[in-house]
């Protein structure tokens, strides 16, 4: 029977009954509904709403619902509308007369917004605990290969000598403000919605400031409409979410990248990669396509949490349901992937001999020869087209500009001396690079001090 059935002569269609019923998606949120509903009938009881005897007798039935479900001994009735008809018709069935008065002076619509809200505060705590895990490990790494000197890109060519370290660092950079909009979006979902009511609050003596306080909420929602009708917190949380995963994604194609043969700056552990059903000799990393693939997930989620709730006059309305799928998709996907992709790193192997070997050619440390030459007192400009006529006579001559004979230097710039082999060995180029923010081995290892400190 549903909860409207005074005002109807016939049950609903079958078939529409699937569709309309978010049973199969907010059942997940059974708990938030019981500590809400018990919140609520605390609430009306002190403020004298319901007698207090019955509202310690539903706060006792709702606890027993509560440990029924959770130990298995309650299935929750995939038919039903949604998970609070469901809540409320086992209370009822329980209590009987008793368990009709829950529903006093509350909407399913305030009651949906408190639990969604509910929801996502544990949820938003679990994704930075998730997050800072993965920022502790790149800082332990970073550490570690402070002074392993690579290739830094750009355009995915060689540019200038960097370290290991600094790469690393630059990710937990990106994590760090994942953090702090993962915090904004807190901020934003502990706000109390209840007593809203459908959208009007209620002519009942409710005290909002009870609820708010017995479910641990920060604020409570100031406009009754805005409390049942807004889900921004939900966009936000997509938000912060997509931008994760846009971090993530970026860092796995490197990861993919540095797996090749073509690279081997990196070998993942093979706890943490797949084989080939053909090929004998495949490693493949599998996780890092994936994450970076989950990520059109993400993106997706939250171009639906815009798009449903762009053009709904306010206040609740039932594309409002559509919330759920998108934003919890969102949130699974994202703690997925950080499930595998913080022990994928924590694993990895890195080979910092490739990395020294690849950044040996392409020249890397063109800029700090031309930069030599500055020093000495030449004009940039001129410098720079001494230097690029240097590494053209390097490719000419297949070597390199560690290994060119001083004299061929001199032919092309008599400024040159001995000196210039000390200002282009790579570890000199990135040492010297010790300007805040850049990838002295110095700078990284207090870098990655500070944001371990930051988290902690
Ligand atoms: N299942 C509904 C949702 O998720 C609950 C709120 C129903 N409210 C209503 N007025 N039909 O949005």
């Amino acid at each position: 029977m549903k909860l409207w059935a005074g005002r109807f002569s016939k049950e609903i269609d079958k078939k529409t009954n699937d569709f309309n019923s978010s049973i199969s998606f907010d059942s997940r949120m059974y708990r938030e509904d019981i500590e809400g509903s018990i919140a609520h009938a605390e609430m009306i009881g002190e403020c004298g709403i319901i007698d207090k005897s019955e509202s310690a007798a539903i706060i006792e039935g709702l606890k027993g619902i509560l440990a029924d479900i959770d130990s298995g001994k309650l299935t929750i009735d995939p038919n039903a509308e949604d998970i609070h008809t469901f809540i409320e018709g086992e209370l009822t069935q329980r209590l009987g007369q008793t368990g009709k008065r829950l529903h006093t002076a509350r909407s399913r619509n305030d009651q949906v917004a408190v639990d969604i809200r509910l929801y996502l505060k544990k949820e938003i705590l679990n994704l930075k605990a998730q997050v800072k895990e993965l920022i502790t490990v790149l800082c332990n790494k970073a550490k570690q290969y402070a002074d392993a000197v690579m290739p830094g890109y750009t355009h995915l060519q060689r540019a200038q000598p960097i370290t290991f370290g600094h790469h690393l660092m630059a990710y937990a950079e990106m994590l760090l403000r994942d953090l702090d909009r993962l915090e904004c979006a807190y901020k934003h979902t502990d706000s109390m919605p209840l007593g809203c009511g459908a959208l009007a609050t209620t002519t009942y003596p409710i005290d909002r400031t009870i609820t708010a306080r017995l479910l641990g909420f920060e604020n409570i929602c100031q406009n009754s409409l805005d409390g049942v009708s807004d889900r921004d917190f939900c966009m936000e949380l997509a938000s912060a979410l997509s931008i994760i995963m846009v971090h993530l994604s970026r860092f796995s194609e490197e990861i993919i990248m540095w797996c090749s043969w073509e690279f081997k700056f990196v070998e993942l552990d093979d706890a943490f990669s797949t084989g080939s059903s053909i090929m004998p000799q495949k490693k493949n990393p599998d996780i890092a396509e994936l994450v970076r693939g989950k990520s059109g997930r993400v993106f997706g989620d939250l171009m639906t949490l815009l798009t449903v709730m762009k053009g709904i006059a306010l206040a609740y309305n039932k594309d409002m349901q559509e919330d759920k799928e998108a934003v919890f998709d969102a949130v699974d996907t994202v703690k997925m992937c950080l499930t595998a992709f913080t022990p994928m790193i924590d694993t990895m192997r890195v080979l910092p001999e490739n990395m020294r070997k690849a950044a040996a050619n392409g020249f890397i440390n063109a800029t700090d020869c031309a930069d030599y030459l500055v020093k000495k007192g030449l004009p940039f400009r001129d410098a720079y087209k001494a230097t690029g006529t240097l590494v053209a006579l390097c490719i000419e001559k297949n070597t390199t500009l560690e290994e060119l004979p001083i004299d061929e230097y001199k032919k092309i710039c008599d400024t040159f001396d001995e000196g210039v082999y000390e200002a282009i060995s790579l570890e000199n180029c990135v040492n010297g690079r010790r300007a805040l923010g850049g990838p002295a081995s110095v700078n990284v290892a207090a870098q990655a001090e500070r944001v371990l400190k930051a988290i902690n």
